[in-house]
């Protein structure tokens, strides 16, 4: 159960949060600048030619790209990213009203850490929620600081969703719904409201530690001006910048197995702040958990073979957070 408050904050760390010694950064972290800049895709003027083809130089370089014009109002984001702060500044009984244990077991739904006690955690606190299917939400424990905001971006952001989804799946020439379709009313859709606290010592924890995320995309609204989030590109670390309103579009594990690897998941971390808290929300969307993962059919012939396995998605989760633990990624394990 992550409890910690900023009082916590000092030269001595909790154990728990400091990395074993092979998993260590070296030094200060920094991320270097981008060689260009990160793409920046209007969603409004998709799927027009231009546009489309900055979304193809995101999703074969970076999987990842700014999102402007997206359809969702600012005010909604900022209300939403204002109640997240709030919510975390509150003292440790109220955020533990939102406990993710039940009987001592953590499940994926409310505040607190998936891993057992005996791993490592990055130094972030979190809140999970349930956003989809509709009947797994239960919205009467999501924390009022943020739930209305919440709600109104689950059901905005999907429209958003969908219109990326289809210019991806055009730009692999595949019928334009072919990712949308896979939204069966069972598919899950989760939100993490995350929150890290001001750490001193970088060089020995990790806000969150080097991943992809598993589903098919993820859009994050990251808090304006502070930094800390990084991707990884050719072995080495870019700090990723941020635009007042938009939100970062992640391509995630499960569409680089659908794109049979045209589109790159990104692979990202976050560093601490030594002064600063930062506040974020992701929102991963995902298909359902018997969905089998699998190269698109229609990419692949004699000269274009499958360059991953197959695997239900149910499994190919339990997979990430049973690697994740050992700082492995599940999606090497899927190439052929
Ligand atoms: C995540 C994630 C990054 C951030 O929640 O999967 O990578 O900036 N978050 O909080
Ligand atoms: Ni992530």
């Amino acid at each position: 159960m992550a409890t910690r408050v900023v009082q916590h904050v000092s030269e001595e760390l909790p154990s728990r949060y400091v990395l074993p010694e092979q998993h260590r950064h070296g030094g200060i972290p920094a991320g270097e600048a981008m060689p260009e800049p990160l793409p920046v895709v209007d969603i409004g003027r998709l799927p027009a030619t231009d546009e489309a083809s900055k979304l193809r130089v995101a999703l074969e370089s970076w999987g990842l790209f700014l999102a402007t014009n997206h359809g969702i109002e600012v005010s909604l984001l900022d209300a939403l990213m204002d109640g997240a702060r709030e919510f975390f500044h509150q003292p440790l009984e109220t955020r533990h009203k939102f406990s993710n244990l039940v009987d001592g077991t953590p499940r994926h739904k409310g505040y607190g850490c998936l891993l057992s006690q005996d791993q490592t955690i990055d130094w972030f606190d979190r809140v999970h929620l349930a956003i989809h299917p509709e009947d797994e939400r239960d919205l009467s424990s999501w924390p009022h600081f943020f739930r209305d905001a919440m709600l109104e971006y689950a059901g905005k952001s999907k429209k958003t969703r969908d219109r990326v989804l289809r210019a991806m799946a055009t730009l692999l020439e595949l019928e334009e719904d072919h990712f949308v379709s896979k939204f069966t009313d069972r598919a899950i859709t989760f939100a993490a409201v995350n929150y890290y606290p001001p750490c001193p010592a970088p060089d020995r924890v990790f806000g969150f530690r080097p991943h992809s995320d598993g589903r098919l995309i993820t859009f994050l609204l990251a808090d304006k001006d502070i930094g800390g989030l990084q991707v990884r590109k050719d072995g080495r670390w870019f700090n990723v910048p941020t635009i007042p309103g938009s939100l970062l579009v992640f391509v995630g594990d499960s569409l680089e197995i659908m794109s049979n690897g045209a589109f790159k998941a990104a692979v990202h971390r976050v560093v601490t702040n030594p002064v600063k808290d930062r506040i974020s929300v992701a929102m991963f969307f995902g298909v359902d958990g018997d969905t089998v993962l699998e190269p698109a059919p229609a990419l692949l012939d004699e000269t274009r073979p499958a360059r991953y396995r197959k695997m239900r998605t149910k499994e190919y989760i339990q997979g990430i957070l049973e690697l994740y633990g050992r700082y492995e990624r599940m999606i090497e394990t899927m190439k052929i």
